[in-house]
């Protein structure tokens, strides 16, 4: 079964977490990713990975002492991700918001990027601002905080956290189109 049916069927069942019905384009996911310096980055997380749309790309271009942490709630591509067999993969079955205690299960306290395609919106709002947070905490000073979303009604909230650091740009080719928020922790 391809991608975007897996992506579509879990879709139907659980569209308050997935937020959309099809995986990100090549054109959204390559621009997700394309200011990211990838010869300095040693830790990269990325939040709702779902099928891998945007995984496969981070993989192609990881440094090779790097490591990908992925955070997925959804049982299905939990599983599916596992099939991308990568040695510098780890997928934790855990939600965004306590990416602080999962990560120093694995001794990690601070990281470079995190790539978040999460749909904020649809996420309560106690929850959303517990992740926005402890993203913000858990990002080393410049580190950067990427997130789409097809609309620009979470751009407010980003701003309470990221200030004035935060860059916006647009993905036509995407269904729907999408706009990036490139957010930097300056401290
Ligand atoms: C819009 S889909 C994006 C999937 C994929 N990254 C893409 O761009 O095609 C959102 C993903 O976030 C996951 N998700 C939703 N809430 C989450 C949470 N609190 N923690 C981790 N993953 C979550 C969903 O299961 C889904 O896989």
């Amino acid at each position: 079964m391809s991608s975007r049916i897996k992506f579509l069927k879990e879709a139907v069942k659980n569209i308050k977490t997935l937020g959309t019905v099809t995986p990100s384009s090549r054109f959204l996911s390559k621009r997700m990713l394309r200011e990211i310096n990838f010869s300095n980055a040693d830790v990269i997380v990325e939040l709702g990975p779902g099928t891998g749309a945007i995984t496969k790309y981070i993989l192609d271009n990881l440094s090779p002492k790097a490591i990908l942490i992925c955070f997925e709630i959804n049982d299905n591509f939990y599983q599916q991700l596992h099939k991308l067999e990568h040695p510098q993969l780890i997928i934790l079955k855990a939600s965004a918001e306590k990416i602080v205690d999962e990560l120093k299960k694995l001794q990690i306290h601070q990281v470079n990027y995190i790539i978040s395609s999460l749909p904020l919106t649809i996420i309560p709002d106690e929850i959303s601002s517990e992740i926005l947070e402890r993203s913000f905490e858990v990002l080393e000073e410049n580190g950067n905080f990427i997130q789409y979303q097809y609309s620009l009604s979470y751009f407010r909230k980003l701003k309470n956290v990221y200030k004035e650091s935060i860059s916006l740009e647009f993905e036509p080719l995407n269904i729907p189109p999408a706009f990036i928020y490139r957010c930097k922790k300056v401290v």
